[in-house]
């Protein structure tokens, strides 16, 4: 059985759906099971990765672990999972990392974070595969509220490029990983078919919707009190910021084929990402 953590998440939803269809046991891990909202025929499990307790009920019987952590506590939350799994006898952890944990330049605490996550699973010496997605594209839904209210976007760092993913995507990746062989001891960078800027995401935005919008640059600091006014905290909102700086660097632009060659389809457009959330910009 595969144990999906961050199984409410946008990825791991996404992977709990893509791993019954194909008829993979599957047990989805939250926080909350009364109100997670998962598939009926789903088996469902508490577990809080910040409480090494309540992991051990959750692994047990589980061959194959999706491990999803988030924010500055990736790498404690990564050596509990690590460790527990080691404990409960589990063969290989797939875990979500960050696409710029590649880059060896980049020494922001997102890719620090899930280095420090990475090496956990490391010094598990359980079987292990990383998959390392760039930005999501799905980050534009923050975007949505603006668009409603006065059809414009607010974005720093107008020069900026990265090759999104489509979630949709890693969750098939992860799905493939977990369900084949071949795929254990192996890092993928894993990157949407193109690298864009926020005027170029906007633009796509504005035919999918059939609205005409505009994009105006703000500053790193006005973006980060934006993110602080959501209740974000302070650590998650600087960490952001820098991810966003980063997207001025080569790195973010790269494309790499690992979705087709994992998949066997090419990987998702953004303009095909907008079409399936159109409705999601239209209304609250
Ligand atoms: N957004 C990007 O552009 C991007 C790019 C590259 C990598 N990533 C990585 O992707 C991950 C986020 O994925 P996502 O967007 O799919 O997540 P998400 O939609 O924000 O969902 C977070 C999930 O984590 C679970 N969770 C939170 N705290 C938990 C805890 N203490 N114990 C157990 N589960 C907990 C939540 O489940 P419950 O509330 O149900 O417990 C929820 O399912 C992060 O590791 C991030 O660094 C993101």
């Amino acid at each position: 059985m595969i144990l999906v953590t961050g199984a409410t998440g946008t990825v791991g939803r996404a992977l709990v759906d893509r791993l019954a269809a194909l008829g993979a046991p599957v047990r989805a891990a939250t926080r909350r099971p009364d109100r997670a909202d998962l598939p009926a025929d789903v088996d469902v499990a508490y577990a809080d990765l910040g409480e090494p307790d309540s992991l051990d009920g959750a692994l047990k019987g589980i061959q194959k672990v999706f491990l999803l952590a988030d924010g500055p506590n990736i790498p404690a939350h990564d050596a509990n999972l690590a460790r527990a799994a080691a404990r409960a006898g589990v063969d290989t952890v797939v875990k979500l990392s960050s696409g710029r944990a590649a880059d060896p330049t980049a020494d922001d605490p997102v890719p620090r974070w899930h280095r420090a996550g990475e090496q956990a699973v490391l010094d598990s010496e359980l079987a292990w595969t990383f998959l390392r997605p760039m930005g999501f594209m799905s980050n534009v839904l923050a975007w949505a509220g603006s668009i409603r209210r006065d059809r414009t976007v607010r974005a720093p760092f107008a020069d900026g490029r990265v090759a999104v993913i489509d979630p949709a995507d890693i969750a098939a990746v992860a799905a493939r990983v977990l369900t084949e062989e071949g795929h254990e001891g192996r890092a993928y960078l894993l990157t949407g078919p193109e690298a864009l800027s926020p005027g170029d995401l906007t633009a796509t935005l504005a035919e999918v919707l059939e609205v005409p919008l505009t994009f105006t640059e703000v500053s790193p600091e006005a973006a980060r009190e934006a993110i602080l006014e959501h209740g974000v905290s302070e650590a998650m909102a600087d960490a952001i910021t820098a991810l966003r700086a980063a997207s001025l660097e080569e790195f973010t632009s790269t494309v790499t084929p690992a979705v087709e060659q994992i998949t066997g389809r090419p990987a998702t457009s953004f303009r095909a990402w907008a079409e399936r959330h159109r409705d999601e910009f239209r209304h609250a």
